[in-house]
């Protein structure tokens, strides 16, 4: 099926041909004066200088030619050489009707689907999560949606970080505090024990700690160093523990992960491709591309358009061991042998902007990816309290993800109670989904790379730009149409046909929902569910305007009313379908 925009585009590009412009001129974009027209062309600007005439003279016979079109119901020809253009109501409702049945509400299909890595969430073992992960794993969860949604492979790739130091000052806790396990035994060739020797919660303690103490503690630090040496280098014992450690930090992972309707296709990480490291590290010794410098071996990365300083790439220390850099540069070589990806892409804070710039740039130089494969970073701002500063617990404290979790749900489940109609069961589950929708829809709403306020009371409010609004209005909508299933003889809303629109305020939404399948593209295309929440923010509105101006249910005539009840089917399926990609659901009723 055709984008709405490109069959509006198809006949003012006709009209243009036809008055004797070229066609290219005619593509017409959404009105920026809604109160004036529903769309607009700016072609005959644009084509005054190449045909030595006034754009005005353009326009109005571009006019001329699209008054016999029956897509419109408007045209004017404005100073100095807009086209302003109205839809005829009969056009937009059949459109509509085709939109209702299609497959994904007629969204084309990809001509040539790609094949994306998408390298988010990016947690590290042994450290609780924290809200910095947040937004790594909120925007990824999106991204990967509207990607597949779109038509392409994705690939999810939690990539945690389970193979640095901190490995190694968890290690060197844990045998000052139990020095008689056997993992510390060289000389113990026996099985380790199937249970871990801690719990998440004492794991959670012990980083912490041990980091503190390392920075105050020189010897502390040191054999800190040397275990996290011994570790990579493949101790048989610290080995298992390692196991251990990855063992229960995943598993309270995955559990934070699912509260969030996060998940992954593949949980890899920095020590996945420890072992491809030493091959690379040859290759790239020996193509001449890595070189020693100060005892370092470095690739240069710097190009002559930069306009600010980028140092090389350092890819082994001077005492040979590897880095962030390595791993990643490891991980783009394995991802390109056993994917082929047209694209990957990474979310991060944007501070690891010049990281992957590094990345990016040794990759290509050093051949470990194909040249054409799209490598991309999504940088994202801050999350910050009210007070403009990174997002604290009251105390002081970094806030854990699970805390501000709790937190939101705690304050829906005290504004869903207030319904006498929902019991604590209910209000339990209900809660659960609309927190998630307050949270992820406060954070997606933002362009990502700006920093935003963790607004709790905003985030939360059933009414603006919200996620619980959004909700609401499709509760609203669910409940419209129960009451009308309850209705004497009523029909099956899929069994329904739209109508041509009956006021302005109909129309508006009808036009809002014919803009669908041109909206995720964008989105898919600019990587940028803020889009999506854009877009439903305005559905919404013009639902609720429309809602309230019309007696739907009330309604005597059968065929207005019917034309209704389907026309708020199709705008709760697309509201439903935009919040799925921006990863929450809807509650029955809230
Ligand atoms: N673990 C890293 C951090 O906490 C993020 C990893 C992002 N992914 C990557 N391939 N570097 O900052």
């Amino acid at each position: 099926m055709k984008k709405f925009l490109d069959l509006i585009s198809g006949e003012t590009e006709e009209a243009f041909e036809k008055a004797g412009y070229d066609r290219s001129l005619g593509r017409v974009t959404v009105s920026k004066r809604p109160d004036l027209c529903e769309y607009q062309c700016n072609g005959a600007m644009a084509g005054a200088k190449k045909y030595h005439t006034a754009p005005m003279v353009i326009a109005e016979a571009v006019a001329g030619q699209l008054r016999e079109c029956p897509v419109f119901s408007e045209v004017s020809a404005v100073k100095p050489g807009f086209l302003n253009l109205k839809l005829d109501r009969a056009f937009i409702s059949s459109y509509l009707e085709e939109m209702r049945t299609a497959d994904r509400f007629g969204m084309p299909a990809p001509e040539k689907p790609q094949t994306i890595i998408l390298d988010y969430g990016g947690p590290n073992i042994a450290k609780p999560l924290h809200v910095g992960h947040l937004r790594s794993a909120v925007i990824g969860e999106s991204l990967k949606r509207i990607i597949r949604y779109h038509g392409d492979k994705v690939i999810g790739d939690i990539h945690m970080g389970d193979w640095g130091l901190q490995m190694g000052l968890v290690i060197t806790e844990l045998k000052r505090r139990q020095p008689e396990l056997p993992y510390f035994d060289t000389s113990y060739t026996g099985d380790y024990p199937e249970e871990a020797p801690f719990t998440v919660s004492e794991l959670e303690e012990i980083y912490p700690f041990a980091s503190g103490r390392s920075k105050e503690d020189p010897d502390y630090y040191a054999e800190a160093m040397e275990n996290t040496r011994r570790l990579q280098e493949g101790d048989r014992g610290l080995r298992a523990l390692w196991e251990k450690i990855v063992e229960v930090s995943v598993a309270d992972m995955k559990k934070n992960y699912e509260n969030l309707d996060v998940s992954f296709d593949l949980w890899l990480g920095e020590s996945s491709v420890q072992d491809e490291i030493p091959g690379m590290v040859e290759d790239m010794r020996r193509a001449g591309t890595a070189y020693e410098s100060s005892g370092a071996l470095v690739v240069d990365v710097a190009e002559e358009t930069d306009t600010r300083e980028m140092p090389p790439c350092i890819i082994l220390k001077s005492d040979g061991a590897s880095l962030y850099t390595t791993t990643d540069l490891a991980t783009l070589k394995v991802r390109e042998e056993t994917y082929h990806p047209d694209r990957i892409i990474y979310i991060t804070d944007k501070r690891q902007e010049l990281h992957f710039q590094q990345v990016f740039r040794a990759a290509r130089k050093c051949g470990l990816v194909e040249p054409d494969a799209q490598l991309v970073h999504i940088g994202f701002g801050t999350m910050n309290g009210r007070d403009g500063k990174p997002f604290k617990t009251r105390e002081g404290g970094v806030m854990r993800l699970s805390s501000l979790i709790a937190e939101i749900r705690e304050e829906m489940r005290a504004k869903i109670s207030v319904n006498p109609e929902i019991g604590p069961e209910e209000a339990e589950q209900t809660a659960r989904q609309v927190a998630l929708a307050a949270l992820k829809y406060g954070d997606l709403s933002n362009q990502a790379s700006k920093d935003y306020i963790f607004d709790m009371d905003r985030f939360t409010s059933f009414e603006g730009d919200t996620g619980p609004y959004i909700l609401y209005t499709i509760v609203r909508i669910r409940s419209i149409l129960a009451k009308y299933a309850g209705q004497f003889q009523a029909a099956d809303p899929a069994s329904l046909r739209i109508r041509p629109a009956e006021s302005d305020l109909e129309k508006a939404l009808m036009l809002d929902l014919a803009g669908f399948s041109a909206m995720m593209e964008n989105a898919c295309e600019e990587l940028a569910p803020h889009k999506v929440c854009g877009y439903i923010y305005q559905l919404s509105n013009d639902l609720n305007s429309f809602y309230h101006a019309t007696r739907i249910l009330t309604e005597e005539d059968q065929e207005k009313k019917e034309g209704w009840i389907a026309l708020l089917h199709l705008t709760e399926q697309v509201l439903c379908t935009c919040i799925s990609v921006l990863g929450f659901s809807a509650p029955a009723r809230m």
